[in-house]
């Protein structure tokens, strides 16, 4: 049987501690603020700003939503970053993606100041996930690593196979298991020999977006498998990259979809904005 990676319970361990240094940050007169930009209205964006806010007030953090409509213009866009960039309230920056068609989703992660970019997309962000100098990690990959630390599972030395080269996870994701001293592999759509990769793993991390597709046979017998995947089966049920009830049963650990990073994601977006503002005040 395998160690269920509960992702809930992780989650909730970083937020009571997250909290706690919010209240300590206050005592000193700061409170972390995080603006939440959403253009149009794109339904699963909607649940994810309204997430985001949600894990604001729970943890004392000021959060504003700027809710614009979907003929926005990249002028008018990029006004409002330019302001809040400006403003001393509002520590972390957020623009929900994706973006409508016509707007330039480069220009805007471009214009977010770097030091108040807390989903770490900022060209001068991801140069220093690369050296291993850096503020702010990517939300998604932060939280894979926090749940393995949490849960004590050892990385030096280990074969870390990813499956997907997003820059929203998978590049970095392999960037945080080189850095924690993992032998990293990543694969993606052209991989010649896709399962016999997969099946070298110690650490199997699936982000490629397309439901059940880590099926038994690209599992080493004793693997950790962390799902990634947000995606929906042939009934319409949210699941994950991995086939989970097939593979469950060989790996030492497995992370769930829903329970497993998602719940982490947020979290680590929170430790970011709190990071953000107690580097803005200098604390
Ligand atoms: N859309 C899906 N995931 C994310 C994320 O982590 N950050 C932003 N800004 N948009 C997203």
């Amino acid at each position: 049987m395998a160690i269920i990676i509960d992702g809930k319970a992780v989650s909730a361990a970083t937020r009571e501690a997250i909290k706690n240094e919010v209240a300590e940050l206050k005592e000193k007169g700061v409170t972390p603020g995080l603006a939440v930009i959403i253009v149009g209205d794109d339904p699963a964006s909607r649940v994810y700003v309204n997430n985001k806010k949600k894990a604001c007030a729970e943890l004392g953090m000021l959060s504003e939503e700027y809710a614009l409509p979907a003929e926005t213009t990249n002028e008018e866009l990029l006004g409002l970053i330019n302001e809040l960039n400006g403003r001393k309230d509002i520590n972390g920056i957020l623009c929900q993606l994706p973006l409508p068609r016509h707007l330039d989703e480069k220009a805007v992660i471009n214009a977010i100041a770097p030091e108040k970019d807390v989903d770490a997309f900022h060209p001068v962000n991801v140069g220093g996930i690369m050296t291993g100098d850096y503020s702010f990690l990517p939300c998604t990959p932060a939280g894979v690593m926090q749940m393995l630390k949490h849960y004590d599972i050892q990385t030096a030395g280990k074969h870390c196979v990813v499956i997907g080269r997003s820059n929203i996870v998978g590049k970095p994701m392999a960037m945080l298991m080189l850095h924690a001293n993992a032998t990293v592999t990543i694969c993606h759509s052209r991989t010649v020999n896709l399962a016999e990769e997969c099946k070298r793993a110690d650490i199997l991390i699936a982000a490629v977006g397309k439901p059940k597709f880590v099926t038994p046979d690209m599992v080493k017998e004793g693997a950790v498998v962390i799902d990634v995947g947000m995606d929906r089966d042939e009934n319409g049920k949210l699941c994950g990259d991995v086939d989970f009830d097939a593979v469950e049963p060989i790996c030492g650990a497995i992370s769930p979809v829903p329970g497993g990073v998602g719940p982490m994601t947020i979290s680590m977006l929170m430790r970011n904005t709190l990071t953000a503002a107690k580097l803005q005040n200098n604390l």
